[in-house]
């Protein structure tokens, strides 16, 4: 790309009233990421010297959600998409280079197409303006661009277009670059005599023709990438759409999965090849999997790491901070948080795990759990190297188990237990010989 700059404007001013949402419309998640974000993401690799967000009510969230190298900038009331890239004047003043406008409910936009917007905004012909259009399946209400001769004439909105232009499908995505030099002047020309009412952003380009100026079309084959959220069947459609995206990217990458449909990803997740995961597995932001590893099927994995060649679940919940060894084995109904389980180490039934060190090949026997909360605050346990911790055990923390130590079966354990110690605090065990048979024949059976 040049050394001319880029200008991103993103509209996010419409109420967003489809949503029901107490919620900004660009916050909702895809993929476990708020929808801005990923555009953002995608905006940064344009390295845009400016980047502008239009919104209405709820700018403080927005706000929260963006780097402060974003002005935000409300636009009270909104007359429109033409009116919302208007309030941005004073923010672009003397800027001359591309400005890049994007609808902000698009979370799966693609930097690659924006960058060849940009490109042909910067090709011989100079069109001063450049429409990203697509060719939907159903061309709903979306505007219509009606081209001739090579040149993007107008964008007719659906509500104003005659039954001919309706029959056009290739429709406007609602993303366009314009030539810095023009762009306010156009938007000087707009008027709001239209169905809506509205000061229309597309009327940008009759105007721009009409001034001598070329336009063109870029066009993306793939309909998801434009695809916009008014509503949560299309929040939902597009978390599909991303879900399946990524199920693509990681089979390619030599990840197995029994049934890819039924594994669904965060925008982060890292895993490397020769993983296999089972049905049913949900991976929650900030995951990573080293390689030979094995997920079973239910497993809820979020904020973990589990190394290479360990086994993790069915039915495995790992919480923020779990660093689950190598050749690890976690089994069913264990949760594990905020641990380091250190290589080899085994916990695999019926155990909670929190705010714990695990040494190197430990067992951990079913039912343990590790009472790391007071109430008021949480505290630590460390088991040591090679130690043994009895089934139905629990760990008061703050405590130490020492290495090579054992801890006998149903312990609540309070103190320290040194190295290679046994610890055992259960009530010994008393048996009545024949007392049950006794019992029975007292109540006549
Ligand atoms: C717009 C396009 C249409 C295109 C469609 C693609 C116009 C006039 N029409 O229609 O050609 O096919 O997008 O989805 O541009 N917004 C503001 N301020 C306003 C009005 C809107 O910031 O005053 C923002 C909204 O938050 C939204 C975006 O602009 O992110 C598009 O607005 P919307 O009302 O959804 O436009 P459409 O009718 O869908
Ligand atoms: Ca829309």
């Amino acid at each position: 790309m040049s050394k001319k700059e880029i200008a991103v404007i993103i509209l996010a001013a419409g109420k967003g009233t489809r949503m029901k949402s107490a919620m900004h419309k660009v916050l909702h998640p895809i993929g476990s990421r708020p929808i801005i974000d990923h555009l953002m993401e995608e905006v940064e690799a344009l390295n845009p010297a400016k980047k502008i967000i239009v919104v209405g009510a709820l700018k403080e969230q927005v706000e929260e959600a963006v780097g402060s190298d974003v002005d935000i900038v409300v636009q009270i009331p909104q007359l429109g998409t033409g009116h919302a890239v208007d309030v941005c004047r004073s923010h672009l003043d003397g800027f001359t280079g591309d400005v890049l406008i994007i609808v902000g409910d698009v979370p799966l936009l693609k930097h690659k197409t924006m960058k060849s917007m940009i490109n042909m905004r910067r090709s011989a012909d100079n069109p001063a303006v450049v429409v990203l259009g697509f060719r939907p399946e159903n061309t709903k209400t979306y505007g219509r661009l009606v081209e001739k001769d090579g040149e993007l004439e107008a964008i007719v909105e659906h509500k104003d277009a005659s039954d001919e232009v309706r029959e056009i499908n290739l429709c406007n995505s609602g993303i366009i670059a314009v030539d810095g030099h023009h762009l306010f002047d156009f938007l000087s020309k707009l008027d709001n005599e239209n169905a809506s009412e509205e000061y229309y952003l597309t009327d940008i380009v009759k105007i721009a023709r009409a001034a001598g100026h070329s336009c063109k079309t870029v066009e993306t084959p793939d309909e998801w990438e434009v695809m916009g959220i008014n509503a949560r069947t299309e929040l939902a459609e597009a978390e599909k759409i991303f879900q399946n995206n990524k199920r693509q990217e990681f089979l390619e990458s030599g990840v197995t999965m029994l049934d890819p449909s039924s594994v669904y990803f965060s925008y982060d997740t890292e895993i490397s090849n020769d993983v296999t995961i089972a049905s049913h597995v949900f991976f929650g932001p900030k995951m990573k999997v080293e390689t030979g590893v094995t997920i079973h099927s239910f497993c809820h994995l979020e904020g973990a790491i589990i190394r290479q060649n360990a086994s993790v679940g069915p039915y495995a919940r790992l919480r923020p901070a779990a660093d689950i060894g190598k050749g690890c084995k976690i089994g069913n109904f264990v949760e594990i948080k905020k641990s380091q389980i250190a290589d080899g180490a085994k916990i695999s039934h019926l155990s909670y795990i929190g705010d714990a060190a695990v040494g190197e090949g430990v067992n951990i026997g079913a039912g343990v759990i590790t009472c790391n909360y007071d109430g008021f605050n949480k505290f630590k346990t460390t088991i040591g190297k090679g130690a043994f911790i009895g089934s139905n055990t629990s760990l008061v923390a703050p405590v130490n188990v020492g290495s090579g130590a054992i801890v006998g079966a149903g312990s609540v354990i309070t103190k320290d237990v040194g190295t290679n110690d046994l610890a055992v605090t259960r009530a010994k065990q008393k048996s009545l010989e024949g007392w049950a048979a006794h019992f029975r024949k007292k109540q006549g059976k």
